[in-house]
C-alpha cells in the first residue's frame, strides 16, 4: 500500500501540478447544468477541485491524506477558492452522510474491495441522474510505465478496466468511454506516454 502522506511530503511543490485533468473539462463543457454539488474522491493537492470552483461549482474533496489536503487547502487560499475539504477514507461514506449531484474519482487506484465499497455507498448516495466521472490509468498502464516511466500502480487489478467498471456500475449508463493513450504532463508525478481511461456514467436505477 502506498504511504501517500510520505510520498507528498517528499515532493517539491505540488506532486500532480495544478492543471486538471480531462475529464473535468470534458464535464463542464457538456454537463454544466447537471453537476450540481460535486464531490471529488481521493483530491491529493485538489488540482481537479480547485478548477471546478474556479468554474463557479460547488465542491466538497475528501482525500485520507492530511498531508495533500493540508497543501490543497493553502492552494485554495492563495487562489481565493473554497471547497470543503474533508480528511477521510473514500471507501467509507462520509459522515454527516452529504447530498451530492455529481461525483469524481481522477487518479484513486484503490483496491478492488475498496472500490467496490466505494461504487456501493455512492449508489446510495447520488439521486437518479446524478453523474459520476472517472479517470485514471488503464489496463495497459504497466507496460507504459516501465517503458516512460509514466507513473501509476503496477498491480493489474487496481487499474480502470471499462469492461470490469462498467460491470460493477450496472445501475448507470455510460455516456462516455475512452481508452488510449495519451502523453501525462500532471508534473512531477506523472509525466510521458501512458494509456488512460475516461468514463461518464449516469446514474439510472
Ligand atoms: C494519484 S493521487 C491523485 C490525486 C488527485 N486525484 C489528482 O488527480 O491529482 C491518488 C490520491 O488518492 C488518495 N487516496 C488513495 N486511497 C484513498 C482512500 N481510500 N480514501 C481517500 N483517499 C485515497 C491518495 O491520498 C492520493 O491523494
Amino acid at each position: 500500500m502506498v504511504n501517500w502522506d510520505g510520498k507528498y511530503s517528499t515532493a517539491d511543490g505540488l506532486l500532480y501540478g495544478d492543471k486538471p485533468s480531462g475529464i473535468i473539462d470534458l464535464a463542464t463543457d457538456r454537463f454544466p447544468d447537471r453537476l450540481g454539488h460535486i464531490l471529488c474522491l481521493g483530491d491529493g493537492e485538489g488540482r481537479q477541485s480547485r478548477a471546478l470552483a474556479e468554474r463557479g461549482f460547488n465542491v466538497t474533496a475528501i482525500d485520507f491524506s492530511e498531508v495533500a489536503t493540508n497543501r490543497a487547502r493553502q492552494q485554495d487560499q492563495k487562489r481565493g477558492l473554497t471547497v470543503n475539504r474533508l480528511i477521510g477514507n473514500a471507501a467509507q461514506p462520509p459522515e454527516p452522510e452529504m447530498v451530492i449531484d455529481s461525483c469524481f474519482l481522477c487518479f484513486l487506484h484503490f483496491s478492488v474491495a475498496e472500490r467496490q465499497a466505494c461504487f456501493r455507498w455512492l449508489k446510495q448516495a447520488l439521486p437518479l441522474g446524478g453523474l459520476l466521472f472517472l479517470e485514471g490509468f488503464g489496463p495497459d498502464q504497466p507496460q507504459h510505465r516501465a517503458k516512460y516511466m509514466s507513473g501509476g500502480p503496477e498491480q493489474a487489478d487496481l487499474l480502470y478496466d471499462t469492461t470490469i467498471l462498467k460491470d460493477e456500475l450496472s445501475e448507470f449508463t455510460v455516456h462516455h468511454q475512452f481508452c488510449a493513450e495519451v502523453i501525462l504532463d500532471d508534473r512531477p508525478g506523472h509525466q510521458g506516454l501512458a494509456q488512460i481511461t475516461q468514463m461518464i456514467c449516469e446514474k439510472v436505477r
